[in-house]
C-alpha cells in the first residue's frame, strides 16, 4: 500500500484530530525509521521522548513474543508476577522511599492517579500547577495542564481546583500553596511548554513549602523521567525527593503503560477498590518494562544521556553562534530544545529533507528526544543540516 491510499484512509476513516504530517513509516531499527517507500530517516523524535532503546531492540522483541505467547493479559483480580517484578524493578531505580508502584496506561493516567492519590491522602481539594505546563488530555489532566489553547471548548468539564502559578516563581508558589492545597503538579523540565528546566530555587521552594503546609509534592516526570534527562528522573538534578512521581512515555519503549510512584505511608491512602484499571500492569506491558530498566541498567543508557546529552549540547552552542537564528539551547541530557521562533518550523522542514525527524513545541522551539542509543554519526549529521541551515 503507498502512502496515497493510506492518507485517504486516514481521511475517510479516522478523526481529523492530528496535525499529521504527510510521512508513513513501515518500520524502525535503532534510531532509523523506514517510510512506505523504503527512505531512511534518523529518528530524533523517538515517539516524543517513547523510543529510548530505539526501534525493534531485540530484547524488546524477544520479552514482547516471548511474553505474549505465554500470557498477555490477566485481570488485577489476581496477582500478577510480571507486574511485581517491573516494580521492584522500579524500586531498584527510585530514591528511597519511593518504592511503591501503581501501573496504568498512559502519562494523564497517570497524573489522574496521582492527583487522587494526593487528594485521599491529605483530605484536601485544591491544587497548584504552572503556567505552560502540559500534564495530559482527560478532564483532569487538562484542567491541571497550564495552556489555555489546549483547554478551549472543554471548559464545562474542567474542575475548578488548579491554581496557576508562574513556572519557576518561588514568590508565586508562596502565596499559592496553603492548608488546602492537596498538592503541587510540575514536570522538572516542561516539554510541549518548549524544553524551558525548572530552576534549582523553585523546585527547592516547591519541596520546603510543601513540607512546611502538608501538601504533597507531585513531579510529572512522563516526559523526563526513565533516563531522558541524564539521570534516572529529572527530579534528581535537583537533590530533592517528591512524594509521588509519574512516568509512562519511555517506561515501555512504545509499549503503551503508565506507573506512578510514591512511598508506602502515601500509597496506603489506596485502599482495595480505591483505584484501578483493566489493563493497567498486565502481563505483557509489565514485563516490557522490567525488560526496558533492565536494558537502560545494562547498556549504561542513563549515564549515556547525561555524556552524549552534554556534549551535543555545547556542539549546538557553539554552531548558535553563527548567524542568530537559534537565540537559546536548553534542556539536559538528551532533552535539547533550540529556541529558534519563526525559524523552528522552517528548520523542520529543512531536517526533513535532509532526512532527520526533529518536532518543534511551544511554537519556537526545536526539540530534540532521541533514542537514548542514538549513534555518533546520526547526531554530527543533525549538526551538519543544522550548520548548513544557519549559513544560508
Ligand atoms: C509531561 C507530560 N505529562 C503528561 C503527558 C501525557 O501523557 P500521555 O500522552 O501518555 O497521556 C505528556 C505527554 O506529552 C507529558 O509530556
Amino acid at each position: 500500500m503507498d502512502i496515497d491510499k493510506v492518507r485517504e484512509l486516514d481521511h475517510r476513516f479516522l478523526f481529523q484530530n492530528y496535525g499529521r504530517q504527510d510521512l508513513c513509516f513501515e518500520r524502525g531499527e535503532k534510531e532509523f525509521l523506514y517510510d512506505l517507500s523504503g527512505r531512511r530517516y534518523i529518528d530524533l523524535v523517538a515517539g516524543i521522548a517513547v523510543n529510548s532503546l530505539g526501534h525493534s531492540h531485540p530484547d524488546i522483541v524477544s520479552t514482547i513474543c516471548r511474553q505474549a505467547g505465554r500470557l498477555m493479559h490477566v485481570s488485577n483480580l489476581y496477582l500478577v508476577r510480571e507486574q511485581a517484578l517491573a516494580a521492584e524493578a522500579l524500586a531498584g531505580v527510585a530514591p528511597a522511599p519511593l518504592e511503591k508502584a501503581l501501573f496504568c496506561n498512559s502519562g494523564a493516567e497517570a497524573n489522574e492517579g496521582a492527583l487522587k492519590l494526593a487528594v485521599k491522602a491529605t483530605g484536601r481539594g485544591r491544587v497548584v500547577s504552572t503556567k505552560n505546563s502540559f500534564h495530559g488530555r482527560t478532564s483532569v489532566t487538562l484542567s491541571a495542564t497550564g495552556q489555555p489553547k489546549y483547554q478551549s471548548g472543554f471548559e464545562p468539564l474542567l474542575p475548578k481546583v488548579f491554581d496557576f502559578i508562574d513556572y519557576n516563581s518561588p514568590e508565586q508558589l508562596k502565596s499559592a500553596v496553603t492548608r488546602n492545597t492537596a498538592a503541587v503538579i510540575l514536570e522538572p523540565i516542561q516539554g510541549e511548554g518548549g524544553v524551558v528546566p525548572a530552576s534549582e530555587e523553585f523546585i527547592r521552594a516547591a519541596r520546603d513549602l510543601c513540607d512546611e503546609r502538608g501538601a504533597l509534592l507531585i513531579v510529572d516526570e512522563v516526559q523526563t523521567g526513565m533516563g531522558r534527562t541524564g539521570k534516572w528522573f529529572g527530579f534528581q538534578h535537583y537533590g530533592v525527593v517528591p512524594d509521588i512521581v509519574t512516568l509512562a512515555k519511555a517506561l515501555g519503549n512504545g509499549m503503551p503503560i503508565g506507573a506512578l510512584l510514591s512511598t508506602p505511608e502515601i500509597a496506603a491512602s489506596f485502599k482495595p477498590g480505591s483505584h484501578g484499571t483493566t489493563f493497567g500492569g498486565n502481563p505483557l506491558a509489565a514485563a516490557v518494562a522490567r525488560t526496558v530498566i533492565e536494558v537502560m541498567r545494562r547498556d549504561k543508557l542513563v549515564e549515556r544521556s547525561a555524556e552524549l546529552g552534554s556534549r551535543w549540547s555545547q556542539e549546538l552552542r557553539s554552531l548558535a553562534v553563527h548567524g542568530g537564528a537559534i537565540k537559546d539551547v536548553r534542556g539536559r541530557g538528551l532533552m535539547i530544545g533550540m529556541e529558534m521562533g519563526d525559524e523552528a518550523k522552517r528548520f523542520q522542514e529543512a531536517a526533513l529533507e535532509s532526512g532527520i525527524l526533529v518536532n518543534v513545541c511551544g511554537g519556537r522551539v526545536v526539540r530534540m528526544v532521541p533514542p537514548l542509543i542514538v549513534s555518533e554519526p546520526s547526531v554530527r549529521e543533525l549538526n551538519s543540516t543544522l550548520k548548513r541551515f544557519l549559513e544560508a
